[in-house]
């Protein structure tokens, strides 16, 4: 199928990250590191691989610490320089993007996910773009947001990622019904925001990752409030699904819930074990540890 080719990510990063306060009190949540690096670093080496040109963040008050994280930084740089520190100097600039790749959009107000995302339609356009939930930190290859790209060039429409959700815990998450279940891509029939427990139509979450069409705009400026009170992206896909195709794609890979600090611990210690340069040493330090 002929699809339009997906170059922009939504990254709605304004969440107060809660569960990972106080360390999120005065670093954004997205900014907290992984081993080495923030979250963000991560997600935005995820998105180029899949193709993604240009990065739409959604940000809250208080963050400009990721503007800033995506800039340049004359006096650190020119320290590193200054003392020939220059693989240190590589590192830093390697997140660094070619000026005008990254635009910053304020929410103004934490309405939800749904409004978060409708806070984009104006860079956006007209063209079919990525989301991508930057709490959820995925280890794979290609990419999380590479295969959803791929398989959004092999059905078209719309794509959510999805994995299955750890025992008792559906009523946290979007959860998806399928037409029915063979391989790993498959034909949606329906989703849900936060069911009640018991109520939900899979064992498949909706994990953070989605190829939508631009159409979902239109929805998400009249949805109404549902789950918490908040404008829910999952509930806008739903009125979307009334006219067009959606598709859930189980991806092959790991992901850490970074918005939590044991998922935030995990994520650390994956990330040191499978690094090419340092994984021996993380290695040999957790052992002791142990
Ligand atoms: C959001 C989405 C939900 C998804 C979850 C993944 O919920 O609304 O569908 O399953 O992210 O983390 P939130 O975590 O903002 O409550």
């Amino acid at each position: 199928m002929l699809s339009q080719r997906v170059k922009k990510a939504v990254l709605p990063v304004a969440g107060l990250g809660t569960r990972v306060l106080p360390g999120a009190k005065t670093t954004p949540k997205n900014l907290l590191n992984v081993f080495d690096r923030p979250i963000l670093s991560y997600i935005v080496e995820e998105a180029r691989a899949a193709g993604i040109e240009h990065f739409v963040f959604i940000v809250g008050r208080g963050q400009g610490a990721i503007e800033d994280y995506f800039d340049a930084n004359p006096e650190i740089e020119g320290t590193l320089e200054a003392k020939g520190k220059l693989d240190i100097l590589a590192d830093v600039r390697r997140d660094l993007p070619q000026p005008g790749e990254m635009s910053f959009v304020r929410q103004m107000a934490p309405l939800g996910l749904g409004h978060a995302v409708w806070c984009a339609r104006h860079i956006i356009g007209d063209e079919p773009f990525a989301v991508m939930l930057p709490d959820m930190l995925m280890m794979a290859s290609p990419t999380a947001l590479a295969q959803a790209v791929a398989a959004h060039e092999e059905t078209g429409g719309n794509i959510v990622v999805v994995e299955p959700v750890p025992e008792g815990e559906a009523h946290k998450y979007g959860i998806v019904a399928l037409e029915g279940r063979d391989g790993r891509l498959n034909r949606m029939t329906g989703m849900v925001e936060k069911p009640p427990p018991g109520t939900e139509p899979s064992n498949l979450f909706i994990s953070g990752r989605y190829i939508l069409q631009p159409e979902i705009f239109e929805i998400l400026e009249t949805q109404e409030r549902g789950a918490g009170g908040e404008i829910q992206l999952t509930d806008g896909m739903a009125n979307l699904m009334k006219t067009q195709a959606f598709h859930a794609l189980e991806y092959d890979g790991t992901t850490y819930d970074c918005g939590d600090k044991i998922g935030l611990l995990r994520a650390n210690v994956a990330f040191a074990l499978a690094r090419p340069d340092l994984g021996e040493a993380a290695r040999k330090a957790i052992t002791d540890l142990l």
